[in-house]
C-alpha cells in the first residue's frame, strides 16, 4: 500500500480532469486510428496575439526584462490593471496592495478559493458551470455546490429563490461567470443586483470570473457584479486575465483585484507556487491593458461574425434550437426534442459524423439536453464542423 492511500484526507484523489480534457482524450485516440475529426469545442481562440502586444514582448526580452518579476506582479502590470479597471469597469483598486498579477484566471481563482475557504466551507456554482472550477475547490479543502439554473425566454437565468434554496450554514463562497461560460448569459444590472445582495445579506465572498467581458452580442453590455453592487468591493475577488480577450491563452497572464487582505492571502499562496507570470510577459500585458483596444473591438466584430454562422446554419432543424449567445464564444444548443441525453447525442455526433463537441450535462445537471458548440475557432474549421453538426443533427437514427 502506498503511503498516500493512508492520508486521512487525499485531496489530491478528488482532482478530475475537465470535460474538455476528458473528450479530448477520446479524440486523440480516434484519431491515433486514422478518424478524420473537426472540432467545435475548445475555448482557444484561434486569433493571433495583436502585433503591438508581440512587439512589446519582444523589446522586453531584449531590453534584459528576463530576471525575477515583482510576485505580486511589476509595477507597471499592476498600474495597467488598476488603469483599466477605471476605465472599462468604474472600479478603483491600489495597484501597491489591492491587485496581483497571477499566471492567467486559472490560478487566480485557485489562489483565491485557497485564500478564502474554510476547510469544509461549501461554494455555489451556478449549474451549468465551467467545470474546471470543481477541482481547485476540491484542493483547498472545501465542496461545490450548484445553483440550479434553468433556460428561459431563450437564455439560462437562475431563476427566482434558487439561490436561497442552495445556501447552507457552510457556505463560504460564490464564483460567479459573467458573461457565462458555458451558457452565454450576459447577466444584466438587475440579476447582478439580485445576486450580490444575497451574497452580502449571507455573508459570502464573491470570486468574480470576468474573462469573457469584451465579447458581447446584440447590444448587451458586460458590468462587473463589483460595480454594479458596490457594497460588495469591501469582500469579493475580481479575476480577469488576458486569455481571451487579446488572444493570448499560451502567455498564462491574468490578474486579480480586492480588498488588501485577501490580495495578501492570496499573494502567499502565489508566493509558494507560482511566483507569477514571466517578467517580459506582464511588460506586453500592461502594454496590452493601458494601450489602444481597437484590436480587442475588432475581435468582437470576428466572433460576432462567427455567432451569425452558426445560429444560420443551425436553425430550422426540428427538435434543436440554439440559445442565441450574449456573450462569450459558445452556443448552447437545446437538443431535447431529440430524446437522447445529451452525451448520446455527442457521442453519435463524434463517432458517425466527425464532430466534436461537448455535452452539456458535463457542465451539470441543468446542462442535460444541451450541446455546447465553441466558435473560438473560425475559417474553415467552424464552416466543415457546421456542416457536419447539422447532418448529424438533423439525421434521425
Ligand atoms: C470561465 C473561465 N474562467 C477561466 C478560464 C481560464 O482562463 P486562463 O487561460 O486565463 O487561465 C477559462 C478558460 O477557458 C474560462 O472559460
Amino acid at each position: 500500500m502506498l503511503l498516500v492511500d493512508m492520508l486521512p484526507v487525499d485531496r489530491i484523489a478528488s482532482l478530475r480532469p475537465t470535460a474538455v480534457n476528458a473528450i479530448l482524450a477520446e479524440v486523440r485516440e480516434l484519431q491515433a486510428k486514422g478518424a478524420d475529426l473537426v472540432s467545435l469545442m475548445r475555448g482557444e481562440p484561434d486569433l493571433p496575439t495583436p502585433a503591438h502586444i508581440v512587439e512589446a514582448c519582444t523589446q522586453a526580452l531584449h531590453a534584459g526584462r528576463t530576471g525575477y518579476p515583482d510576485n505580486r506582479g511589476e509595477k507597471n502590470l499592476r498600474e495597467a490593471v488598476a488603469l483599466k479597471l477605471r476605465r472599462d469597469n468604474g472600479l478603483a483598486y491600489d495597484p501597491a496592495t489591492e491587485i496581483l498579477a497571477t499566471t492567467g484566471a486559472t490560478f487566480g481563482i485557485h489562489a483565491a478559493l485557497t485564500a478564502i475557504l474554510q476547510e469544509g466551507g461549501e461554494v455555489l456554482l451556478p449549474d451549468p458551470v465551467y467545470d474546471a472550477y470543481y477541482s481547485p475547490i476540491r484542493l483547498a479543502g472545501g465542496m461545490p455546490r450548484a445553483v440550479r439554473a434553468e433556460i428561459w425566454g431563450g437564455r439560462f437565468h437562475i431563476p427566482d429563490g434558487a439561490l436561497d434554496e442552495a445556501w447552507t450554514p457552510s457556505v463560504q463562497a460564490m464564483i460567479l461567470n459573467t458573461p457565462w461560460n458555458p451558457v452565454g448569459t450576459v447577466f444584466t444590472q438587475a440579476e447582478l443586483e439580485r445576486i450580490g445582495e444575497f451574497c452580502l445579506r449571507r455573508k459570502i465572498t464573491l470570486i468574480s470570473d470576468e474573462i469573457y467581458e469584451t465579447i458581447l452580442f446584440d447590444g448587451h453590455r458586460h458590468i462587473s457584479p463589483l460595480a454594479a453592487v458596490p457594497e460588495l468591493r469591501e469582500s469579493a475577488v475580481y479575476v480577469n486575465s488576458l486569455s481571451k480577450t487579446y488572444s493570448m491563452t499560451g502567455w498564462r497572464v491574468g490578474y486579480c483585484a480586492g480588498p488588501a487582505a485577501i490580495i495578501q492571502r492570496m499573494f502567499m499562496v502565489l508566493a509558494q507556487s507560482s511566483r507569477g507570470p514571466s517578467t517580459f510577459v506582464q511588460d506586453a500585458a500592461a502594454v496590452a491593458l493601458a494601450g489602444s483596444q481597437d484590436c480587442v473591438e475588432s475581435m468582437r466584430l470576428e466572433y460576432a461574425a462567427r455567432r451569425q454562422t452558426v445560429l444560420d446554419a443551425l436553425s430550422g432543424i426540428p427538435g434543436v434550437d440554439v440559445l442565441a449567445p450574449e456573450g462569450g464564444f459558445f452556443a448552447m444548443v437545446d437538443v431535447r426534442g431529440l430524446g437522447q441525453t445529451s452525451d448520446a447525442v455527442r457521442r453519435r455526433l463524434l463517432h458517425d459524423f466527425g464532430v466534436v463537441v461537448a455535452h452539456g450535462s458535463a457542465y451539470g445537471d441543468a446542462g442535460e439536453g444541451t450541446l455546447r458548440v465553441s466558435f473560438a475557432s473560425g475559417g474553415e474549421t467552424l464552416r466543415k464542423g457546421l456542416v457536419r453538426l447539422r447532418d448529424g443533427l438533423a439525421h434521425r437514427p
